[in-house]
């Protein structure tokens, strides 16, 4: 038996950095999927397979005694085995499997590794037919992420498995935003230092200033339930001003940089309604809010300073099975 899910990838649309410290952040599903396939098989371990490590020409076994005291740095492969690691001793489980993994060859720090371990976790709960929920699927998910990386709001996790538009908040249900349509262009400014160490630097300023960063994060807390508002009201006018506004404070933590500003900066001049960086910062996505009648002009203005526009699917549908 094998059972195929996927997961999509996500764009954050506002809030980050605030979202650590239990503010709310807006953030779509894109259609950059990963798939995980898992199959029982009669060993007494774990193979994987994933795309970086079949460019190696190699795969990996991990015999279950190794499994808790692995160190393997191949992308992704810490996720897939905190997922299984943490799935094995909720449910007391142990069986072979074979775990092979598949998405976009570059996912421009958009597809996450959030959605790997989001349809790894729903996968094997499919795999074993044990009953689950979401929250069921997010805490085990969340959990994981966190044995690898220590840090992060889950965002992207809850993203991973709603899809959609949604607003988030820490220990909070996600809300799913009715909304099908975000006039939005995106841009991809080359890639970045890691977002632990973009996430451990902001914290760094929060300890030496707390009475200033603490007011920053409330002000782009208070920005982004702005922004839902206006999102379900399809006021993209009111979007792009929050979102300068949002830039201007993300800017003020520090983790603006020359090659997000210059794509932000070229789309407000031709003609969009705002524009911000997306997610940690440091590099990675820009996005604009646009009126329809300039897209093209904007997406023009952005490939000029070196950015490459992304065309992707947003508001994508969260984890599903595939087989
Ligand atoms: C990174 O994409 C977004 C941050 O808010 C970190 C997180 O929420 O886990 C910077």
């Amino acid at each position: 038996l094998k059972v195929i899910a996927s997961a999509p990838g996500k764009l954050m649309l506002f809030g980050e950095h605030a979202v650590v410290h239990k503010h709310p952040c807006l953030v779509t599903a894109v259609d950059l999927r990963v798939q995980v396939s898992l199959e029982k098989t009669n060993d007494q371990s774990l193979l994987i397979n994933t795309p970086h490590l079949n460019a190696e020409g190699r795969s990996i076994s991990i015999p279950f005694d190794e499994l808790f005291n692995d160190d393997l740095n191949t992308p992704n492969v810490k996720f897939i085995l905190a997922s299984i690691k943490n799935a094995f001793s909720k449910f007391n489980i142990r069986q072979g499997i074979r775990i092979r993994t598949s998405g976009p060859v570059n996912s421009y720090g958009l597809g996450s590794s959030s959605a790997v371990t989001v349809a790894t976790i729903f996968a094997f709960l499919t795999l074993f037919d044990i009953p689950f929920n979401n929250k069921l699927l997010f805490d085990l998910s969340y959990a994981s992420v966190l044995d690898v990386q220590k840090l992060g709001s889950g965002f992207d996790v809850a993203s991973a498995i709603y899809g959609n538009t949604i607003f988030f908040q820490t220990k909070q249900d996600p809300e799913v935003l009715k909304t099908d349509y975000l006039p939005l262009v995106i841009g991809y400014s080359g890639a970045k230092v890691s977002t632990i160490d973009l996430v451990q630097e902001v914290e760094q300023k929060r300890n030496e200033i707390p009475e200033i960063i603490d007011l920053i994060y409330e002000t782009i807390g208070k920005i982004t339930k702005r922004a839902r508002t206006a999102i379900l009201n399809n006021d993209w006018k009111t979007i792009g001003k929050l979102a300068n506004i949002n830039q201007g404070l993300l800017d003020s933590l520090g983790v603006n940089t020359p090659r997000l500003n210059e794509p932000i900066l070229a789309a407000r001049s031709s003609g969009a309604f705002g524009a911000k960086l997306s997610g940690a910062g440091g590099g990675d996505c820009m996005f604009a809010i646009i009126d329809e009648n300039s897209r093209s002009q904007i997406e023009e203005a952005i490939e000029v300073t070196g950015a490459k526009v992304l065309h992707l699917g947003l508001n994508a549908e969260g984890v599903r099975l595939e087989k």
